[in-house]
């Protein structure tokens, strides 16, 4: 890889800013000053320094959102705010959400630039689990339950695959549950709610493959994920 791409990559700056910090003296490859900005180095193995920091190389990033109501998930929207407003200061290029939640739904988000990550977690052959918080009109019965469970008709072709419904509160004629589903239809939780006759006022994703929203982060707020994270992410993958 070329030393001014290696140091984009890093998100040191623009290709002619880094070529300027290139030619100023202040990059160094395996303890060499190097001025020459198409010097080949091999990211993976040659330590470089920047004023002295050594750069590990990192071209894939992965981040948790915690999405908050109101925006849309979109990479750009002319006229909405979207998830990626969220992260405009996040190093990372080309950064995109995996998956979609709507404009009203809160919760947890994965943003990355890792397509195959992204392809496979989304992949229906996967199956991941994804849990939803949902605040809810109607009564919950055992049979509304059972439906929800061994799999509902929300108007497509196929009735939805089998879900995990955990009943939290039921009062009057409102109730709170967690829903695991391990499909991503359209407005799949609200549909199966629908179907069932009920209607969802609240809704948040609080995990998904395995990946719990983190209680620290606040709404609006992101944070990178830490490598056990992305391991289990990745491994997920593996093992399906
Ligand atoms: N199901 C929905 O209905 N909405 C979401 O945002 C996510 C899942």
């Amino acid at each position: 890889m070329r030393l001014d791409k290696f140091l984009c990559d890093m998100q040191l700056g623009t290709r002619s800013q880094v070529k300027a910090y290139i030619k100023k003296g202040t990059v160094s490859v395996n303890g060499t000053v190097v001025k020459n900005f198409d010097f080949k180095l091999d990211e993976n193995n040659d330590i470089v320094t920047y004023l002295d920091k050594v750069l590990t190389y990192q071209n894939l990033y992965y981040y948790m959102l915690h999405k908050p109501a109101g925006v849309v998930t979109a990479t750009k929207d002319t006229q909405e705010s979207t998830v990626m407003d969220l992260l405009s200061d996040a190093p990372g290029k080309n950064l995109f959400p995996i998956g979609r939640l709507d404009k009203d739904t809160e919760g947890l988000l994965l943003i990355t630039n890792d397509g195959e990550l992204a392809h496979n977690l989304l992949s229906p052959k996967k199956h991941v689990p994804k849990t939803y918080f949902a605040a809810c009109m109607g009564i919950l019965t055992l049979q509304k339950i059972k439906l929800l469970e061994n799999g509902v008709d929300i108007g497509d072709t196929e009735l939805t695959h089998p879900a995990h419904v955990k009943l939290l509160s039921q009062e009057a004629d409102t109730y709170h549950i967690e829903l695991t589903i391990t499909e991503g239809r359209f407005h799949q939780v609200k549909r199966m709610i629908a179907a069932i006759d009920g209607s969802v006022t609240y809704l948040k994703r609080i995990s998904m493959g395995g990946l719990c929203l983190d209680a620290a982060l606040p709404k609006g707020a992101y944070r990178p994920l830490n490598e056990k994270e992305i391991y289990d992410l990745k491994q997920l993958n593996n093992t399906r």
